[in-house]
């Protein structure tokens, strides 16, 4: 447990690489957290795209709106992966959406992502949520099929550099007893 928490709050957005190969073993051991996380009713609607070719992390850098802070990362990482969810699966039951916020492929998405970047934190490589670019243009790049959408892009590589954590809120200021 103690190194479990040691790996969820030891985990940063990292934005600088070392220019340093990451193995197809530790590729491999990120794509597994993937395969374990949990999703609505075990839809598992996500695809990852493994991206290392520098002409098309070009293309995607891109497709990032204007002064997006992990615009460097997404080409100097020596892996970017896009992390793309299938419509009209999750929090679908025979087709007909099951709860008022509609298709679930964003949290599920989430939960994908967050258990990848925390394995990659287990591995001594780095990670960031880019999550502010166009999504239409990066699912053109990447030829998403329809009825699929580009949710996130992850540089993933060795950290250059330690970041320090930014502030986060008391557990008293989001926690609630009985009622809200
Ligand atoms: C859904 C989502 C989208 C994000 N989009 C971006 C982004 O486009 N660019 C960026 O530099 N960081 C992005 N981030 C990273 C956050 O800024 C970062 O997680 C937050 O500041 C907390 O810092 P930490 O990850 O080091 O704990 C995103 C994070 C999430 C969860």
């Amino acid at each position: 447990m103690a190194e479990l928490m040691a790996v969820i709050k030891g985990r940063r957005s990292i934005r600088k690489y070392q220019d340093k190969e990451v193995s197809a073993e530790q590729l491999n051991a990120v794509l597994e957290a993937v395969q374990w996380s949990p999703s609505w009713a075990n839809t598992q609607c996500w695809e990852v795209v493994v991206i290392q070719d520098p002409a098309v992390k070009q293309a995607l850098q891109e497709t990032l709106a204007k002064g997006n802070p992990a615009t460097k990362a997404v080409v100097d990482a020596p892996v970017l992966l896009a992390m793309c969810g299938k419509l009209e699966s999750s929090g679908y039951y025979n087709n007909q959406v099951t709860t008022k916020f509609g298709d679930w492929f964003l949290f599920d998405l989430g939960l994908a992502t967050q258990s990848l970047c925390l394995a990659a934190h287990n591995q001594g490589l780095g990670t960031v949520v880019v999550g502010l670019f166009d999504h239409d243009k990066a699912k053109s790049v990447l030829q998403v099929p329809a009825g699929y959408e580009v949710v996130a892009l992850l540089p993933l590589g060795y950290p250059a550099k330690e970041s320090s954590p930014p502030k986060r809120r008391e557990i008293s200021e989001f926690t609630h007893r009985e009622k809200f």
